[in-house]
């Protein structure tokens, strides 16, 4: 029987996305290079394998496919995305869909969208989040692309999807890019809450002494307040496990390099793009870069020695806790409103009309930044769309209660020497925006003086000059 749909690229994601669409009772063609992969698939389909047709070649793949034909591709972003869909192309006929859902730079997915349709094909760029897990048991969907196609595939995608209280976690986002955009935005989110998680753990490991079990408690007791999250949840996992090989906390010996594969520095780099500063994943992007500079961060710490310390001042052990637990949360606020400001910048510069609510609701469930506060968060955009996420009415009334939780661990870190980056810059931007006369008066004193760039007064309108006079 001609298949529902079809998906090329079978390694983890792909095959747990298969048989996450087999199981919701859709057909499923799939394809990879490697056909061990297709054989894996279905060896390990169980009683879902009647729904899944391994398939040797593309065109037996496409063959397969009821039309017009639906397409996920699972490849690696990038190069390989278009080499797949030219060797796609010969065997495709009008109004059949591609679907990538891999995690595609959203200027890549813009050029496709706009690309295909010329060919007579139609294109989405699909975000997904939720890692392998989420792929088979529901993920986060955030679709951009040909509006149409999306109404064709909605019915697999929201089936698949995961639920938050009855509601699929699957939406249009917006025409071209606008999904993966979405989902790049998630990520750089999704770096700047694990860059604090890990600042937090650094003061808590380097600067309370406390062992790596412990501090699994902590995250354990956080994760049944308002920070309860899912990489609250893990992190106290990470913490509590233990190495089967030298049976010691398994953190203790996990290199401190961490890995990137490039969607949190597109987030950094757009929002510079776009004048719409997210100053806390751009902290979070580069503490990830830093990171990942042993042998220098070894020869600085040889040569100025080790700052990482426990010297917190009138701070004691269960101060510092109570504070951290809400410097999380006030640095989570602040830069979940940097993240959904650069949402609000780019959706006016790119004219996509993005649901800034809708996007909160689909981050509920499936992803990997998922939290009860998106839901408080998705309410609060509903009622004031333009608005900085800090100042509606829930958040500014957590702001008010924890900022000074943040404030004082932001200046323990800073008298022990112990870095943190993302929390100190959520601090500033939350400093910056409640601040109405800000010292860029003297930037553009300062530009005037060098470049005759003229300012703005505070007591006249129009463009003015300073008194310097330059020879
Ligand atoms: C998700 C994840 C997923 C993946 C990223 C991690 O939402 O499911 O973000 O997309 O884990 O590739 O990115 P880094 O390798 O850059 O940390």
């Amino acid at each position: 029987m001609a298949r529902d749909i079809g998906i090329i690229g079978i390694g983890t994601m792909g095959a747990a996305l298969a048989l996450n669409i087999a199981e919701n009772g859709f057909g499923v063609a799939a394809f990879d290079r490697d056909s061990a992969a297709v054989q894996g698939l279905a060896d390990g389909a169980g009683k879902l394998a009647g729904l899944i047709t391994g398939c040797a070649d593309l065109a037996e793949f496409v063959a397969a496919l009821a039309r017009p034909r639906n397409i996920i591709l699972l490849v690696p972003a990038g190069a390989i995305v278009d080499a797949v869909i030219a060797d796609l192309r010969p065997h495709l006929d009008a109004d059949d869909l591609i679907i990538d859902m891999g995690n595609a730079n959203f200027r890549n997915t813009i050029t496709r969208a706009e690309a295909l349709p010329e060919a007579g094909l139609r294109f989405l760029g699909v975000g997904v989040s939720g890692g392998a897990a989420g792929a088979r048991r529901g993920p986060s969907i955030m679709a951009g692309g040909d509006p149409l196609a999306w109404d064709r595939v909605a019915p697999i995608f929201t089936a698949i999807a995961a639920q938050y209280d009855g509601t699929a976690c699957a939406t249009y986002m917006g025409p071209g890019g606008a999904g993966h955009f979405v989902k790049t935005v998630h990520n750089g989110i999704e770096y700047a809450d694990m860059q604090m998680i890990a600042e937090a753990y650094g003061l808590m490991r380097d600067g309370l002494g406390m062992a790596a079990a412990e501090i699994g408690a902590v995250f354990d007791r956080w994760n049944g307040g308002k920070l309860a999250s899912y990489l609250i949840e893990i992190s106290g996992k990470v913490a509590a496990a233990i190495d089967p090989d030298t049976g010691t906390p398994m953190l203790d010996v996990i290199l401190d390099r961490a890995g990137q594969k490039g969607t949190g520095r597109w987030t950094a780099i757009e929002a510079l793009k776009l004048g719409a500063p997210a100053t806390t994943i751009e902290a979070a992007v580069a503490a990830r870069g830093l990171s990942s500079r042993l042998p220098e961060r070894a020869r600085g710490e040889a040569l100025f020695g080790r700052a990482a310390g426990s010297d917190f001042g009138a701070l004691g052990t269960d101060d510092l806790l109570a504070d951290l637990e809400s410097a999380l949360l006030a640095g989570k606020i602040a830069c979940y409103a940097q993240g959904f400001g650069l949402l609000a910048a780019a959706s006016e510069e790119f004219e996509w009309a993005l649901p800034l609510a809708d996007v909160a609701r689909v981050w509920r469930a499936g992803c990997i930044i998922r939290s009860d506060m998106l839901d408080d968060m998705a309410a609060a955009l509903a009622a004031a769309p333009g608005q900085n996420l800090m100042f509606a009415p829930d958040f500014a009334a957590h702001l008010k209660a924890h900022h000074t939780g943040l404030r004082r661990v932001v200046a323990a870190a800073a008298l022990s020497g112990n870095p943190a980056p993302a929390l100190s810059s959520a601090l500033s931007y939350f400093d910056t925006m409640r601040t109405e006369r800000g010292t860029a008066n003297m930037i553009q004193g300062q530009r005037d003086f060098f470049g005759a760039h003229s300012f703005g007064r505070l007591d006249r309108a129009g463009n003015h000059h300073g008194p310097w006079a330059q020879d």
